[in-house]
């Protein structure tokens, strides 16, 4: 089991030094905790597949300091003779808004191995909002970072996770603290016409991104010809308990012939709607993550949710509509839909 250390001085740059060797570290970022490897060796590349056990179709991202498009041109990360003079200026705007939980997708440079790309002709880049991340990458160059789980599972949003994740696999983890904001990048991929495309929801949004650059974006996810990112399959983020998404609240659903006797979990939005779920069913076990369902409080503890609720033995676990459809559909609130579309299948009573 690599060693969770404080990230001093020195501990990063022995963290620096594992990712020199083709080792692997993880790594906190301001969304989730990534396993890091260094993001131009192949070796280390295929090191991180392997630990995952990560289908090798699925790309990863790599991780950066917050520099221009044109440094990243000359870095050889991104190959500017295929950005058009649109996509070029789109690009230089949103990397501009760097760091942050914004994943770019552009035209992959000579520098980037095939198997970070998974052989794809583009890159996924992201200047994490992180002093830890900052000060390793600052060390270390970029570095390929897919969330520090196992393919398929929750994402690590605190150093004891990415230990009982993949504590075998990585030499050491950097403890930068919880992850403040808890969900995954946005990722964008820019078309030839300058226009930005949502490929995975994240807090950032495509009506805020257009808002401070200007920059045409697509909540692209919602449109049945969008592009596909690769990674973003349905089954994900799941707990390994079988998690139902119910129709409607539990309230108002009648579950009685439903729980059994089998102990039943059931994830509400506020403390509130947990405790006359409680009355109404005493056996179930009805808990919000935020007492008031603040949605970036209830977010930032999403992940760590739903490992706890995994670890608790209940034989199903269910789901009220999350975040209540009357809470309307920000940006914030699209992306926790689409994780917990993701985590849950829907409800079979
Ligand atoms: O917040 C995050 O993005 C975290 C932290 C660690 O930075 N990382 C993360 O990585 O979520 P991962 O590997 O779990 O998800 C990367 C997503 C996948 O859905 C992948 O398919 C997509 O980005 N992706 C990567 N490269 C791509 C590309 N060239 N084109 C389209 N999608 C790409
Ligand atoms: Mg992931």
């Amino acid at each position: 089991m690599g060693p969770v250390l404080p990230p001093t001085a020195d501990n990063l740059d022995r963290a620096a030094a594992v990712l020199r060797a083709g080792g692997l570290v993880g790594l906190p970022t301001e969304t989730v905790y990534g396993l890091a490897g260094d993001g131009l060796d192949a070796a280390a590349i295929a090191r991180i597949y392997a630990a995952k056990e990560r289908p090798r179709f699925n790309p990863l991202i790599l991780h950066v300091a917050p520099v221009s498009l044109e440094d990243l041109v000359a870095g050889g990360l991104v190959d500017a003779a295929r950005l058009s003079t649109a996509a070029r200026a789109s690009a230089r705007a949103l990397v501009a808004l760097w760091p942050g939980p914004l994943t770019i997708v552009l035209p992959r440079g000579p520098a980037v191995p095939d198997l970070t790309a998974a052989g794809l002709d583009t890159i996924a880049l992201r200047a994490p909002d992180h002093p830890v991340a900052q000060a390793l990458i600052a060390r270390s160059g970029p570095v390929a970072a897919p969330s520090a789980n196992r393919s398929g599972r929750i994402s690590p949003t605190c150093a004891a996770d990415v230990a009982a994740e993949l504590g075998d696999a990585v030499d050491c983890i950097l403890d930068g603290g919880p992850c403040t904001v808890g969900l995954e990048s946005t990722v964008v991929h820019i078309t030839d016409d300058g226009h930005g495309v949502v490929l995975r929801p994240g807090t950032w949004d495509a009506d805020h991104l257009t808002g401070v650059t200007g920059v045409p974006i697509h909540p692209g996810t919602d449109r049945p010809d969008a592009p596909r990112s690769p990674g973003t399959t349905s089954r994900h983020y799941a707990p390994r308990t079988p998690f139902f998404a119910l129709p409607a609240r539990a309230v108002d659903l009648d579950l009685t012939t439903w729980i059994g006797p089998h102990p039943t979990g059931l994830l509400c939005w506020t403390e509130a709607h947990a405790a006359e779920t409680r009355a109404r069913y005493p056996g179930l076990s009805a808990s919000a993550l935020d007492p008031d369902g603040h949605p970036a409080r209830t977010a930032q503890r999403l992940y760590a949710g739903l490992r706890a609720l995994d670890a608790r033995g209940f034989d199903t676990l269910l789901c009220d509509p999350f975040p209540p459809p009357e809470l309307g559909d920000t940006g914030l609130l699209h992306a926790l839909r689409d994780r917990m579309r993701r985590a849950t299948v829907p409800f079979p009573g």
